[in-house]
């Protein structure tokens, strides 16, 4: 039977052995997906024994993300625009595949929960620039988002982005963000802020149209203080628990050949 598994340090609080086992279990399919707490130290090693032993892919997180690039045979273009990988698949020739589903979960996300969402529709305005937000502005640069916002407290992690990223990027000013939001049609939050045991983001969403789409990275609480406020002024508001179960589809089906569905049952097993 197929392993699969999720590699990074630590790794108990990760959610996606439960996703996957459910998964397993509702398809019948005879495979194990494991959680396995990986020392930087031991990556390539790793990588070169489990394929031996059976496993035929895995999901890879902090601290091994952008690592694992320079140990893959074959990088995806969006994994290296990203410049980080979630997704690994062990092919039979031996050869590493490695792929980033971030940017595709979250697409798919606000697909399934917001249908009419339109990515022309108006500027998309991405607060934050660490990993999780450059994987949110390829894929929205990918969907034909014509402007994209940007900010982040350390103002030269945007800036890179905008370097990498194009014409298409506008840099403002942390102290800005409010101003951000006029016009914007899509709002992300792609920074830590708002998670139980952190400070909530403080943005002014005063310049907020109540036309604009609203969404969070963020998971636990489900409705952040930025998902609340943008609820109370009149917007469509749309958590981030889907992007979780949307990013892990794709590895799933390549590594037990079945497309996973992601339900209201799948959402129930996360929570
Ligand atoms: P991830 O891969 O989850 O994006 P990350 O690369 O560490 O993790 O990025 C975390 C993001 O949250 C960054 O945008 C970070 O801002 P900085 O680049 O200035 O660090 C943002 N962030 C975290 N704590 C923050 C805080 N207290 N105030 C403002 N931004 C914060």
């Amino acid at each position: 039977a197929p392993l699969a598994g999720v590699i990074g340090l630590p790794i108990a609080h990760s959610r996606s052995p439960r996703l996957h086992g459910h998964w397993l279990k509702r398809y019948g399919i005879e495979g194990s997906y494991l959680a396995m707490p990986v020392r930087p130290e031991h990556l390539a090693d790793v990588l070169r024994v489990l394929p031996r032993a059976g496993f035929v892919g895995l999901n890879v997180t902090i601290p091994h993300k952008e690592a694992v690039l320079t140990l893959a045979d074959v990088v995806t273009d969006r994994a290296a625009l990203i410049g980080a990988a979630n997704t690994l698949i062990f092919r039979p020739d031996g050869k590493i595949h490695a792929d980033n589903t971030d940017g595709y979960g979250f697409i798919a996300n606000l697909r399934q929960n917001a249908p009419d969402w339109d990515p022309q529709a108006g500027p998309a305005a991405v607060i934050g620039a660490g990993g999780a937000a450059r994987a949110v502005v390829a894929s929205l640069l990918d969907s034909g988002v014509r402007e994209l916002r940007i900010t982040n407290r350390t103002r030269i992690r945007s800036e890179q982005i905008k370097a990498e990223f194009g014409a298409r990027l506008v840099v403002y000013d942390w102290a800005q963000a409010g101003n951000m939001l006029e016009g914007a049609a899509t709002v992300v939050n792609a920074t830590s802020l708002g998670m139980t045991g952190k400070q909530a983001l403080r943005v002014p969403l005063d310049a907020l149209s109540s036309d604009a789409l609203v969404t969070d990275l963020v998971y636990t609480p489900l409705m952040t203080p930025l998902l609340i406020e943008a609820r109370q002024r009149g917007c469509r508001v749309v958590d981030g628990l889907g992007m979780l179960l949307h990013q892990a589809a794709p590895g799933f089906e390549r590594w037990f050949g079945q497309r996973p569905e992601v339900d209201e049952e799948t959402r129930q097993v996360l929570l």
